[in-house]
């Protein structure tokens, strides 16, 4: 069968030819319709996150799924049933985090990520999973499925986020994200949403119009902000000061910067995933800050069943136009070179391997 890989030594994507997998007992054999691309793809392409599988001289790519049971297996899944696989799996049997239902909680060693560490992802004609790792979602997903994944990242975030400032009265108005790839342009969704009631919403991007990313923002009712204008630390001068700051950039500035853009008891959440890199900052101040102003700051990854079942909710919320907008590419498996690209109006791609 066909899928999509990165070779040991290599930096970009090819398509292969593999054998296709066969269930063992108690997994089911699911056929893969579309896989999202995101920023944690081309950081594993380039090597610079996740690894190989042990042992294997390639690694199929991708972890923003979706799919439809092919053979249930014996398993109680209903063939034809769409489905999205999560990501986590533990390495051992009897992993209490994945007991609890919180692999996103696990700490590094005790599970692998399929697609990005240790196992192989989702860009082939077929995978196999337990049904344990399987969400169901509603057939009018087959198209726009693949975005779930991403979105319960977001879900998360905004769980924790809730939950660090749960021991009083939070009533947040105000919401920045930073970032304007497709994580970040998924979460301005959710807070300009009503259910998460945010008054106004701001969106950071480096970029000049005319770009479809700005469009997205300012149509979603929200503002852009340039970067190369307004520093993330200038934003309260510039703009209001920030109830919530929701890091989607990787760039790791932003991360200590976000403290300076807080209002007294904001909380900060950071997603993206820097490489190292060593800069001076004011320790002093960040400290002082995030005591004398009750703030909080925290990092957030991967995500749980309870918020892929968010983020399905989140998806039928979202307006038409807003999907259609964001996903501006979809490729055969054997352009997958083209589907990595990036550039002018690329924002969000994916990899189709079937229809429903
Ligand atoms: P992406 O496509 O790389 O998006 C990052 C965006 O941030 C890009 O649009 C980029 O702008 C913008 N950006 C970077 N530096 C900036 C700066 N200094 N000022 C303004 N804008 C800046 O990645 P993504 O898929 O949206 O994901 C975002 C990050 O979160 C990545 O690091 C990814 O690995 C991580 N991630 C984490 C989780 C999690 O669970 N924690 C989940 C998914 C993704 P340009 O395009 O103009 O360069
Ligand atoms: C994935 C998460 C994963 C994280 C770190 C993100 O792009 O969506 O599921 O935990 O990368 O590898
Ligand atoms: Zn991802």
């Amino acid at each position: 069968m066909k899928a999509v890989v990165v070779r040991r030594g290599e930096t970009r994507p090819t398509i292969a030819e593999i054998d296709e997998p066969t269930p063992e007992t108690g997994e089911a054999l699911l056929r893969t319709l579309r896989v999202g691309i995101d920023g944690t793809d081309h950081e594993v392409v380039e090597g610079n996150h996740g690894g190989f599988p042990d042992g294997d001289d390639h690694q199929v790519l991708g972890h923003e799924a979706v799919a439809v049971v092919a053979d249930a297996n014996g398993t109680d899944l209903e063939e034809g049933q769409l489905v999205v696989p999560t990501v986590r799996r533990p390495r051992e049997d009897g992993n209490a985090y994945f007991e609890r239902g919180e692999p996103d909680m696990a700490p590094d060693g005790e599970y692998v990520e399929r697609g990005i560490v240790g196992a192989h992802g989702y860009m082939a004609e077929y995978f196999t999973s337990t049904p344990r790792f399987l969400v169901p979602v509603p057939d009018t997903f087959a198209e726009s499925g693949f975005l779930v994944e991403p979105i319960s990242n977001a879900e998360k975030a905004l769980e924790h986020a809730h939950a660090t400032r749960s021991a009083f009265e939070w009533s947040p108005e105000t919401g920045l994200v930073l970032g304007n790839g497709p994580l970040g342009l998924l979460t301005l969704a959710m807070l300009v949403d009503e259910r998460t009631a945010f008054s106004r919403a701001y969106c950071l991007g480096r970029r000049d119009r005319p770009d479809p990313t700005i469009d997205i923002i300012e149509e979603l009712g929200a503002t852009y902000v340039d970067s190369r204008e307004t520093s993330v630390d200038e934003i309260p001068a510039a703009h209001e000061p920030m109830d919530f700051v929701y890091e989607a950039t990787g760039y790791a500035r932003h991360a200590f910067e976000t403290v300076h853009a807080l209002r007294p008891n904001g909380v900060g959440a950071l997603l993206g995933i820097p490489e190292d890199w060593s800069f001076e900052i004011d320790g002093g101040a960040l400290h002082r800050e995030l005591v004398l102003q009750n703030k909080a700051l925290f990092g957030s990854v991967n995500s749980n069943g309870r918020q892929f079942e968010a983020a399905i909710h989140s998806l039928k919320s979202f307006p038409e136009w807003f999907v259609e907008d964001l996903v501006t590419g979809v490729y055969e498996p054997s352009e997958a070179e083209t589907a990595f690209e990036t550039g002018d109006g690329v924002i969000k791609t994916v990899v189709e391997f079937d229809t429903l």
